[in-house]
């Protein structure tokens, strides 16, 4: 009886042994990591309040009135005045306007940490960084941005100037600081030959480690895509609430499934999965896709920069399969879309789209893309050809100006696209269009902007963009788009707002012939209309809606913080 018992007894414990040991091993683990993120705190304490008193007194030197004030600086404390007004009306309003928080917490002076190892690389990356800053700055005043940055080259001053000149954002320069790591070769992806997805991710948490080293912030942010650090920092400090700005999915489904492309327009995996090597990138894609999906959901605000990429997000990350089309409310399930902020404004403000500058427009169509393979240049002359040729049947056609193809394009110098354009050059001579068609490389932006005014149509062939800064530039400036009938464009751009369509999507040759006979046929009136609608479509991209959608979920990390 007593041995029975004890059997029982010996079983129970094993089974349980058996059952919680992983559990038990996880929370020693996470409690070990919590341990490393006692200690990273208590070492950097000193620093962090040298960060801190550092900011404060900066700005006390600013506002003091200086006794041997230039003039120069005494234009720049005016300013620096003017944008603590700003500010401060800025930041009481978004607050009682925003749902979540009262006016109380503009008075929040935590540390919000902004992981962009590339800070100096003047992309359209780096302008949604210093955008978000300027926000951030805005709606607390008493926050400090710490940027971890691998620039050692660029000091504060120089950079907030590069900032200025560049993107034409003015920071206030007190409560920017830049935390240099010196790790970054981690991140580059030529130092990984072989596993790059892999190696850079893992590269990522060596980096992450130096920039906690540095200062360990109040929240953290990543703004390059590098989700390993998040979860990172979750796992060393639990009570940092983490965000996460994605530009990019670093593995999407559509690399999956192009492996077994044969079409070779998918990029340049196109077809790779056939064979031994194939089935174990396959594989190996596989694995890492599941790895990144349990990384992702650390993550406590997911933000991501199109419809497209939070698709893939919520793919990735979310456990759910839920399909909401909605703007997503910020978790890794449901990212929130938020837009990067575009130049929109200052097309809106140079160029003019009424009936009266309708006369100035002339029947030309026009893409602006780089000469890359991937932009299916051929597709846009075959479908030029097309449309000429049905033009040229009707005699009507006769006494009216021909149209024009106008391919706008950089090339960037002994690279292969040098190649690629003389092919393409080759391809109209063939299809008999070299007369009616015009390669412009490396146009100047006051150039660009002249084309852009008087062309008529905006023309963007790429499969699968991923959202296409230059087809807002279209609509920005007026033109009709006629874009391929995928990414961005169908799910953000080129899409009806309920006050009639903003412009033609198409896929096959003769659908994009189709488009360009229809929108060149459309009546004055609805032509006008129809810019109109295109316009006002783009302002969905300006840098006020970045901030405010922006800061909605930044506020949530705030509050989680305190
Ligand atoms: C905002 O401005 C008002 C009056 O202009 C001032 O009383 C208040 O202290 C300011 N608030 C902050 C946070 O600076
Ligand atoms: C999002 O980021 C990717 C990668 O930088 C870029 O290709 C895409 O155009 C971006 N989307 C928007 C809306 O800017
Ligand atoms: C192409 O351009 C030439 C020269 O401008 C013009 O004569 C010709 O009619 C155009 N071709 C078509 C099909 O419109």
């Amino acid at each position: 009886m007593a041995f029975l018992s004890n059997a029982v007894l010996i079983l129970f414990i094993v089974t349980a042994t058996v059952v919680l040991l992983p559990q038990l091993v996880g929370s020693l683990v996470g409690l070990v990591f919590r341990g490393v993120g006692w200690l990273i705190r208590r070492r950097t304490r000193s620093r962090r309040e040298y960060v801190i008193a550092r900011a404060r007194s900066e700005e006390e030197e600013g506002r003091a009135p200086r006794a041997k004030d230039s003039t120069h600086s005494l234009a720049r404390n005016q300013e620096d005045e003017d944008w603590e007004k700003v500010d401060n009306t800025s930041g009481v309003k978004t607050a009682s306007s925003s749902e979540s928080g009262g006016g109380e917490d503009a008075e929040w002076d935590g540390i919000i940490g902004f992981f962009h190892p590339f800070c100096n690389a003047g992309g359209g990356g780096e302008r949604v960084l210093w955008e978000a800053v300027r926000a951030t700055q805005k709606r607390w005043p008493k926050a400090i941005c710490a940027i971890y940055t691998g620039d050692h080259e660029v000091n504060k001053a120089t950079m907030l100037e590069r900032v200025e000149t560049r993107f034409n954002i003015h920071l206030h320069a007190p409560t920017v600081v830049l935390l240099y790591l010196t790790t970054r070769k981690y991140v580059v992806a030529s130092s990984y030959p072989y596993m790059t997805l892999l190696g850079q991710s893992l590269g990522s948490l060596v980096v992450a480690y130096d920039a906690f080293t540095l200062l360990v912030p109040d929240v953290f942010v990543d703004t390059m895509g590098y989700a390993f650090t998040l979860a990172f920092s979750k796992w060393l400090f639990p009570a940092v609430p983490t965000g996460a700005y994605v530009h990019y999915p670093t593995i999407s489904t559509d690399m999956l499934a192009s492996l077994d492309d044969q079409s070779g327009v998918q990029g340049i995996n196109s077809g790779a999965g056939k064979g031994l090597k194939g089935a174990v990138k396959r594989r190996y894609w596989q694995l890492f896709a599941r790895l990144y999906g349990w990384v992702g959901r650390h993550v406590d605000v997911v933000m991501c920069n199109s419809s497209w990429t939070s698709a893939h997000i919520r793919k990735l990350w979310g456990n759910s399969k839920s399909a909401d089309n909605g703007e997503g409310d910020g978790t890794a399930a449901s990212p929130a879309v938020v837009f990067p902020p575009t130049a929109v404004s200052e097309l809106e403000s140079t160029i003019e789209v009424t009936a009266e500058s309708e006369r100035t427009r002339r029947p030309v169509l026009l893409y602006i893309a780089q000469f890359r393979p991937e932009k299916n240049h051929p597709l846009v002359l075959r479908s030029f050809a097309r449309f000429l040729q049905e033009r040229a049947k009707d005699p009507a056609n006769a006494d009216k100006p021909p149209p024009q193809l106008v391919l706008i394009g950089s090339v960037r110098h002994a690279s292969p696209d040098e190649t690629h354009i003389y092919n393409l050059r080759l391809l109209a001579h063939e299809l008999r269009i070299r007369d009616n068609t015009t390669f412009l490389c490396d146009a100047s932006w006051p150039a660009v902007l002249s084309h852009l005014s008087t062309a008529s149509v905006g023309v963007n062939a790429m499969w699968n963009e991923h959202f296409g800064i230059c087809v807002v530039e279209y609509q920005a400036a007026g033109l009709i788009c006629v874009t391929h009938d995928s990414g961005g464009p169908r799910e953000d751009i080129v899409v009806d707002l309920g006050d009639g369509a903003t412009g033609f999507r198409a896929e096959t040759e003769e659908q994009f012939a189709g488009a360009f006979e229809a929108a060149l046929a459309l009546p004055e009136t609805e032509k006008v209309a129809m810019r109109q609608r295109a316009r006002r479509s783009a302002l969905r991209f300006t840098e006020e809606e970045f901030s405010r959608k922006w800061l909605r979920q930044v506020e949530k990390l705030v509050k989680a913080s305190k």
